[in-house]
């Protein structure tokens, strides 16, 4: 694309910005309520909903409340909401068994949500570290996050979540080779319409921090996820992941965290044009709703340019603890 533009007063940027009118017909990128997923925490017990201290608004609910909040989803018109298990530490393991365990809380949840809401989309996640007692994506030996044995309990974690009516399956953990282990596995068990969204690009990163502690990971976790998770400073690396996991039968990729990220968003969807997500993570959603809380920014205004931000970088959708308030902006004509 090589814009032309007339030297000045020729060409007056100006024009196209006198009114709203105007500016509607100038607007390069939308906002639609198709592009967002909404992560949910899920808890165990009934009737309950417990708030998480640095994600304000963001409550751990019980299955029962989950069928709610899924209720709320579809009735707003979001068309995806994915799962993440607050586990008890009682069921935290080395082995981590409780990841496929098909009563495990994720899959209680899918189930519950599936009988009473079958018009949404359900999500779920492929990692261990909600279930595993050292904290970590992937099962650990002597300090060391093992590959190889780890995609064999990742294997097992997602076909029961397929079992259990899981639309959309997302390997978070980094591992390599996951994505070819997974669809071949989902394949041979005849689900053959089960969606593969890759946390492809997913940084070691900081802004994980309220989420580590929404799923009670926080404290078990020794160390650091940089010898699975990318270096920040890579952007190449980036592109060749999203393409390995596109060859091994990925279906979606994402970009994992969103706004420090949106350079990596761009380049992906330019290079491959695959279907590409970001995940706007906890620490984002921290940020913009801590300054928020604090009268600092108009935090409305704030979460509505920071959605549009994502689609100007190419994104298909993004996940975001902010899906019901955006929704609820959209209809209000806000975007
Ligand atoms: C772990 C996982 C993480 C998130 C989603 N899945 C955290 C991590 O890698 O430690 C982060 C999401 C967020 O911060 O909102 N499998």
């Amino acid at each position: 694309m090589r814009p032309i533009t007339a030297p000045f007063p020729a060409a007056r940027f100006r024009r196209a910005r006198k009114s709203p009118a105007l500016r509607a017909l100038a607007q390069e990128n939308t906002l639609s309520v198709n592009d967002l997923i909404w992560p949910v925490f899920v808890r165990d017990g009934t009737a309950l909903s417990e708030p998480i201290a640095s994600m304000p608004g963001v409550n751990r609910l019980s299955v029962d409340l989950v069928v709610k909040a899924a209720e709320e989803a579809a009735g707003l018109g979001i068309p995806v909401i994915c799962l993440f298990p607050y586990t008890d530490a009682a069921h935290k393991t080395e082995d981590c068994a409780e990841a496929w365990n098909p009563d495990n809380l994720t899959n209680r949840a899918i189930r519950a949500i599936k009988a009473a809401v079958p018009e949404i989309a359900v999500m779920t996640d492929v990692a261990l570290d909600p279930y595993s007692a050292l904290g970590h994506d992937g099962l650990v030996r002597d300090g060391v996050i093992l590959n190889d044995e780890t995609l064999e309990a990742l294997v097992k974690q997602a076909l029961v979540q397929a079992e259990s009516g899981a639309d959309i399956i997302g390997p978070s953990d980094m591992m390599d080779g996951r994505i070819g282990a997974l669809r071949s596995a989902l394949e041979m068990a005849g689900h053959k319409d089960v969606v593969l969204m890759s946390y492809a690009a997913k940084y070691a990163s900081a802004f994980y921090g309220p989420f580590r502690d929404a799923v009670g990971a926080s404290g078990a976790l020794k160390g650091d996820k940089k010898t699975y998770q990318m270096n920040p400073a890579n952007s190449d690396e980036a592109m060749r992941l999203i393409e390995r996991d596109l060859q091994e039968g990925a279906d979606m990729v994402m970009v994992k965290p969103g706004m420090p990220y949106l350079d990596i968003c761009r380049r992906a969807k330019d290079m491959f044009g695959a279907p590409t997500y970001a995940y706007q993570v906890s620490g984002e959603y921290a940020m913009i709703k801590g300054a928020a809380l604090n009268g600092w920014i108009d935090g409305e205004k704030a979460m509505l340019e920071s959605m549009m931000a994502f689609r100007r970088a190419g994104c298909d959708g993004v996940l975001t603890y902010f899906a019901p308030e955006v929704a609820r902006a959209l209809r209000r004509g806000l975007a």
